[in-house]
């Protein structure tokens, strides 16, 4: 029987079918949809989704959002802030897969992207090997720390300052979004969050049924509220066996507070392990610890994959750790092809320019998937070039690319989407 196969954009009023056939997908529970409505349909804009539909019935479906996105800063301030296209909620159903369907949708998203303006698209992979051809790179890590406090050395080795206090939730998201801002530019890679999803995260009327209401603790220093976190305890702690707890959220704009939110955390009495996902990979808290090795990294992969659109934007609207000039050639074979050209940066501690330079000779040869993957900062160039991904025209190039484009701080992201 022949498809009768519509890629289009999907109405609001095609809500409901619209997340019954992503959320069966993800393999999640059709029986939440009805409850998860109300905030879904705050999300929702018609012209960023995309549905598949074969003989009416939707058998594809993906969404973009317009999201902030931290990119490096010049040396030694905070991150800069691009508007990028951020890809989520990208599912065909297996009745329907490896047809060209996500081929379709994603080219018409990337094509609208494009056409705005867009010098990036984001995104977060189920799969490693889905995302290249459409030209998107692992551009950031994240790992997800198990702490065994029951390790001797598991325990604070640096005193803590300020006070902390418990806050109930609805304390917590008026006070979190500010702090969570402030957080927010000390890396590369950390996308914004809308009203909706802090919502989601902390308000009852959004919690699944059987998820407990979270903990709620913020860190007062000299200045004011300037860190917190949130904890429950997971489904198998026991007051007697004792158990694991699950914390959502560390954050902290600052070290005192991040100190004293770990301090806190190491006092709580009965609990054994402490789990916490999303972190940046080089999270300093082994340091802190009289053995660093109660923390152990039970997951470490790629976090945000980068695709650039518009290379000049992309790169002239991030900052460099000094001056110079690089001329790229770029190479641009996956969907859309959007970066391919030669491209002058000059980089200054003031700002950056990039145009096209076809009169230049390149320093750098390398695909837009390559510059994407260094383009927040790590691993360097000099990876690239390791694994046969840049080449180096001009002796030097790589050295001089890699004292630009590297950062202090890995890039992370804290937020899924
Ligand atoms: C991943 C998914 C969206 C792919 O959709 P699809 O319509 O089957 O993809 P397409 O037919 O358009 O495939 C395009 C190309 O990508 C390849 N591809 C697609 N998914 C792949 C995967 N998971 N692993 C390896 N290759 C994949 C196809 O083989 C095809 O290659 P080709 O161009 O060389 O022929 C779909 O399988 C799915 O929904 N999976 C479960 C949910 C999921 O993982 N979603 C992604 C969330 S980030």
């Amino acid at each position: 029987v022949a498809d009768d196969l519509e890629i289009r954009h999907v109405d609001i009023a095609e809500i409901e079918a619209f997340n019954r056939s992503m959320v069966t997908t993800f393999l999640e529970d059709v029986s939440t949809i009805e409850r998860g409505l109300p905030w879904r349909r705050r999300l929702w804009e018609t012209d960023r989704t995309w549905g598949a539909y074969d003989r009416g019935r939707v058998v594809g479906t993906l969404r973009t959002l317009d999201r902030q996105f931290t990119v490096p800063g010049p040396s030694g301030a905070p991150c800069a802030d691009l508007q990028v296209d951020a890809l989520t909620a990208v599912t065909v159903s297996a009745t329907h897969r490896r047809r060209g369907i996500l081929r379709r949708m994603l080219g018409d998203s990337l094509a609208a992207a494009h056409d705005r303006g867009d010098p990036l698209s984001i995104l977060v992979a189920a799969e490693w090997m889905i995302y290249g051809r459409f030209g998107y790179s692992p551009a950031a890590y994240w790992s997800d720390p198990v702490i065994d406090r029951r390790r001797s050395g598991a325990e604070l080795r640096v005193p803590a300052t300020g006070v902390v206090y418990q806050v109930d939730v609805e304390e917590l998201r008026q006070l979190a979004p500010a702090i969570y801002a402030g957080q927010r530019t000390t890396r590369a890679g950390q996308i914004n969050r809308v009203d909706a999803l802090w919502d989601g995260i902390l308000l009852s009327e959004y919690r699944a049924p059987g998820d407990r209401e979270p903990t709620c603790i913020v860190h007062e220093g000299d200045d004011g509220v300037d860190g917190y976190l949130s904890w429950h305890a997971t489904q198998d702690f026991g007051w007697v066996k004792g158990g694991t707890i699950a914390v959502d959220e560390v954050v902290a704009t600052n070290q005192a507070a991040y100190t004293a939110l770990w301090a806190y955390l190491f006092g709580l009495d009965v609990v054994e392990h402490m789990k916490l996902e999303r972190r940046p990979v080089d999270e300093p808290l082994p340091h802190l610890l009289v053995n660093g090795r109660a923390v152990q990294p039970s997951y470490v992969g790629d976090a945000v994959w980068v695709r650039l659109l518009d290379v000049p934007a992309a790169l002239a609207g991030r900052g460099y750790a000094g001056a110079g000039e690089i001329c790229f050639e770029i190479s641009d074979d996956d969907v859309g092809g959007y970066g391919a050209g030669r491209f002058l940066l000059e980089a200054a501690p003031e700002g950056a320019t990039c145009r096209p330079a076809p009169e230049r000779t390149p320093d750098l040869r390398l695909s837009q998937r390559a510059l994407a993957a260094v383009y927040l900062g790590q691993p360097a160039f000099r990876h690239q070039h390791s694994a046969g991904l840049v080449d180096e025209e001009t002796p030097g190039a790589i050295a001089r690319a890699d004292a630009l484009f590297n950062t202090a701080l890995l890039p992370w992201v804290s937020t899924g989407f």
